[in-house]
């Protein structure tokens, strides 16, 4: 069964679809961690309720980048972790985590990329007056939000819409679109062994 380290660092309500998807034997994985880099988030509370292991790793606990990274990955490895699966994860991917899961590493993002990167992308679309945006699942590279993309799911911006009715339809697709894409990608890919 591939091993997935979900990675978050507030609400997490995407960590619960994917964690629900698990239960109800829609997606075959395991998830044995949930890293997380805030230690007051609400995903924190979730993994408790769903008995995942959860560890916090505070950045300003680590001298460097590469020193915080190198402590995330060790704990991965000894975990036999085959993806990261991003998930709200508020914190731009480095060389260390990026070559020690090359390919391996994945990200939600709700824009339809390479329109809106960046934070606040479904503000930026709806101030912008696009009549459709969307979610995009895309693998991890060295950029921001700019690695080549799995799947997208449009979401039309309605004429009545304000940025909290968009805000939940957004959601709800996320909910739908990435455990299905994690499912499928784990189908064609199997398992890979970490480095
Ligand atoms: C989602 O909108 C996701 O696309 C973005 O961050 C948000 C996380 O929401 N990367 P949640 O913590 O999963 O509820």
């Amino acid at each position: 069964m591939p091993k997935l380290a979900l990675f978050a660092s507030g609400n997490g309500s995407n960590f619960q679809a994917i964690v629900d998807a698990v239960n109800k034997g829609q997606l075959d994985a395991e998830i044995p961690l949930l890293i997380c880099d805030q230690k007051n988030a609400y995903v924190l509370e979730r993994a408790a309720k769903a008995n995942i292991e959860a560890h916090t790793f505070t950045f300003k606990d680590y001298g460097t980048k590469q020193a915080f990274e190198e402590a995330i990955v060790s704990l991965c490895q000894r975990h036999d972790i085959d993806y990261i699966i991003l998930a709200g994860y508020m914190r731009i991917i480095g060389n260390t985590l990026l070559e020690a899961y090359q390919g391996r590493i994945i990200n939600i993002h709700p824009s339809l990329l390479p329109s809106f990167p960046g934070l606040h992308a479904i503000e930026q679309a709806f101030e912008k007056g696009v009549k459709i945006t969307g979610i995009t699942v895309h693998y991890v590279d060295e950029g921001v939000d700019s690695g080549p993309i799995i799947a997208q799911a449009a979401v039309d911006i309605r004429e009545d819409d304000t940025i909290e009715t968009l805000t939940e339809r957004m959601h709800e697709t996320e909910h739908e679109l990435y455990p299905k894409t994690i499912a499928r990608l784990l189908e064609t890919k199997g398992r890979k062994i970490c480095k």
